[in-house]
C-alpha cells in the first residue's frame, strides 16, 4: 500500500462537492472509469463496467444493494431500473445525495434508491442487512481499509457478495512509481491505494471468500486520454483556477494517472468475494 499523509477527509468531502458539476459536464452520470473493448463512447464504456460488474457479481433480481460511495447515483439507479434491486446509496458529499436523490424521483424505477449522505467508515447498518454490498471507486478514499471489509462482510447475510472496482497501486517498489502513485492520491484525495495482492488479503481477513479478482488497467486507461483531451479543450482548467488550489492540481493530475497506467506504476481491480457463513 502506498499512502499520502497530506490527504484529509473534509478535503474529500469538499472536493466532491466542488467537482461534482465538472464530472457531469467532463463524463456523465457515472463517475468511474470506462471498460473499452474497441472504440466505444465513453458513456458506452461507462456503462459496461457498472454491466459488467453486476454479471461479476452475479446480481439477482430485487437484492439488497449498498452502495458505498455512490456518487451521482449511477449504479444505484441503473440496478434499481434494471434488476428491481431495493438499493442504499451512500456518499460524503451533501450535494452528491441531493444530486442522486433527484435523479430517483424523475426516474421511473420498480423501487426508488434511498440516497444517504454519511461517512462509510463510521455508518452503521445492522447485520446481514445487505444481499450486495457495491462499491466502485471509493474504497481508495477510506483511510481504514481493511476495518470497511471488516464491518461490510457483517453487513452481508451468509452468501452475499462485496463488488469491488478500485484503483490500485502496481507492483513496481522503485522511487519513480512510488512518486507517481503519491501524485495521484494527493490530486485526487485519496489517503492510500492498495495493491492487488492488499485487497486480496483485506477480503480474506474479513472472512470473505474472493470469488473473482480481475486486471482491467488496459482497457480503462483510455479514461484519461480522454478526460486529459477534454480539459486541454475546454476551458475547464480556467474555472478551476477561479475555484481553488486543490481543484487546479486535480485537473493538472490526469496526466500523472494516465502515465502511472501506462508505466505499470498503477492498475486497476476488480474483485468479488463471497460471505460464506
Ligand atoms: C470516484 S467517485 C465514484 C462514484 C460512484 N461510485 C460512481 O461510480 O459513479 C467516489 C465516491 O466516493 C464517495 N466517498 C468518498 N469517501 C467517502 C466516505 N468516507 N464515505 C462515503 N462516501 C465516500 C464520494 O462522495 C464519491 O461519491
Amino acid at each position: 500500500m502506498i499512502a499520502c499523509s497530506t490527504v484529509k477527509k473534509r478535503d474529500i468531502r469538499s472536493h466532491y462537492d466542488l467537482s461534482t458539476l465538472f464530472y457531469r459536464l467532463l463524463w456523465g452520470r457515472h463517475i468511474h472509469h470506462g471498460l473499452w473493448t474497441a472504440d466505444e463512447t465513453p458513456s458506452v464504456a461507462q456503462q459496461r463496467l457498472t454491466e459488467t460488474l453486476a454479471r461479476e457479481a452475479g446480481i439477482l433480481q430485487h437484492d439488497r444493494v449498498l452502495d458505498v460511495g455512490c456518487g451521482m447515483g449511477g449504479s444505484s439507479l441503473y440496478l434499481a431500473k434494471q434488476l428491481g434491486c431495493a438499493v442504499t446509496g451512500v456518499t460524503i458529499s451533501p450535494l452528491q445525495r441531493r444530486w442522486a436523490q433527484s435523479a430517483a424521483c424523475l426516474g421511473r424505477l420498480p423501487k426508488r434508491p434511498t440516497f444517504l449522505c454519511a461517512d462509510a467508515e463510521t455508518i452503521t447498518f445492522p447485520p446481514a442487512s445487505f444481499d450486495i454490498v457495491w462499491s466502485v471507486e471509493c474504497t481508495e478514499h477510506l483511510f481504514d481499509k481493511p476495518a470497511f471489509f471488516r464491518r461490510s462482510a457483517e453487513w452481508l447475510r451468509p452468501g452475499g457478495r462485496v463488488a469491488i472496482c478500485a484503483w490500485l497501486a502496481g507492483d513496481r517498489t522503485d522511487a519513480n512509481a512510488i512518486q507517481q502513485v503519491h501524485d495521484v492520491c494527493e490530486g485526487f484525495f485519496c489517503p492510500s491505494l492498495g495493491t492487488q495482492h492488499d485487497y486480496v488479503q483485506w477480503m480474506q481477513q474479513a472472512g470473505l471468500k474472493l470469488c473473482a479478482c480481475h486486471d482491467w488497467t488496459n482497457s480503462v486507461t483510455k479514461t484519461w486520454e480522454i478526460c486529459r483531451d477534454r480539459v486541454r479543450r475546454s476551458g475547464m482548467r480556467w474555472l478551476a483556477q477561479a475555484i481553488d488550489r486543490n481543484s487546479v492540481m486535480f485537473l493538472d493530475r490526469f496526466n500523472t494517472i494516465l502515465e502511472a497506467y501506462q508505466t505499470g506504476a498503477m492498475k486497476y481491480g476488480c474483485f468479488v468475494a463471497e460471505r460464506t457463513r
